[in-house]
């Protein structure tokens, strides 16, 4: 099979055709110009919603404090810093991210918090992680691999770093089945978001980008089969909020 059907959106940005390679540079410009403005952007948008979706993902993964975590696309550390609440300060936790921007916010995130110990911010890209094989019991990424130019790549390089028994854990958001509120929630995220990007962030265009992106991304069950090509043994997903997100999961055996 050939590497445009095996990755049909990494020549998609948002809406527009572009090459892998300048997919990739596009997405490093987009999340450039937001980083500073990104937490405060997403409570807007989803009203808050988006802290009740990442809640819900660590309930569950259940994080025991023993456990390797790894949180790729972690960005400003939201996933990260909630594993560290459910475990304790002797939790190893990688937030790895392509963008530098992203994880120096997520980097002065956690001193403030307090968080200085056993916590690592890499940068690196989905698609070529740089930790050894079988390594991390839980793999995260949260509204990140939309933005990968390879999603099989990334798929098979998380099911690379995973120990044998390690889980996946992908929350993303995905597509709503009912007509009526696809289209409701069509109107309310191509108009109302890049608007809200332009006055809060000053940058509409990014925020144009990350709500057609969404329209891009794999269904459930077509990424369950591409999770499953990419080597894991078991999968699950579950829609949230009329499936406008979903948690998509993964064992390695
Ligand atoms: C929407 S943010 C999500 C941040 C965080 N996980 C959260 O839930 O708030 C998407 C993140 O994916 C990162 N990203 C995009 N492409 C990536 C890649 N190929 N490898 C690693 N990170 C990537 C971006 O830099 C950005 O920080």
């Amino acid at each position: 099979m050939t590497d445009k059907n095996t990755n049909p959106e990494r020549e998609w940005f948002g809406e527009e055709k572009v090459t892998p390679t300048e997919k990739t540079r596009k997405v490093l410009g987009v999340f450039d110009n937001v980083a500073s403005k990104y937490d405060v952007m997403n409570d807007l948008m989803s009203a808050g919603v988006h802290r009740l979706w990442k809640d819900r993902l660590i309930r569950r993964i259940r994080p025991k404090r023993n456990q390797e975590f790894l949180d790729v696309a972690g960005g400003t550390g939201d996933i990260a810093f909630r594993i560290r609440k459910a475990t304790s300060a002797t939790t190893n936790i990688t937030v790895c991210d392509i963008n530098s921007s992203m994880l120096e916010v997520g980097r002065d995130r956690a001193i403030d918090r307090g968080y200085l110990h056993n916590f690592d911010f890499i940068t690196g890209n989905a698609e070529d992680l740089p930790f050894e094989d079988n390594s991390f019991d839980v793999y995260t990424i949260a509204f990140g691999l939309r933005n990968v130019t390879h999603i099989d790549k990334a798929l098979a390089e998380a099911c690379r770093v995973l120990k044998p028994g390690g889980r996946f854990f992908c929350l993303e958001f995905s597509h709503i089945d009912d007509p009526a509120m696809s289209k409701l929630y069509d109107l309310y995220s191509y108009n109302v978001i890049p608007k809200i990007g332009k006055i809060v962030a000053g940058d509409e265009g990014s925020y144009k980008y990350l709500v057609e992106s969404i329209r891009k991304f794999p269904k459930p069950a077509a990424l369950e089969k591409r999770m499953h090509e990419a080597g894991f043994g078991k999968t699950h997903s579950l829609p949230m909020s009329l499936g406008i997100v979903c948690i998509h999961e993964g064992w390695k055996t």
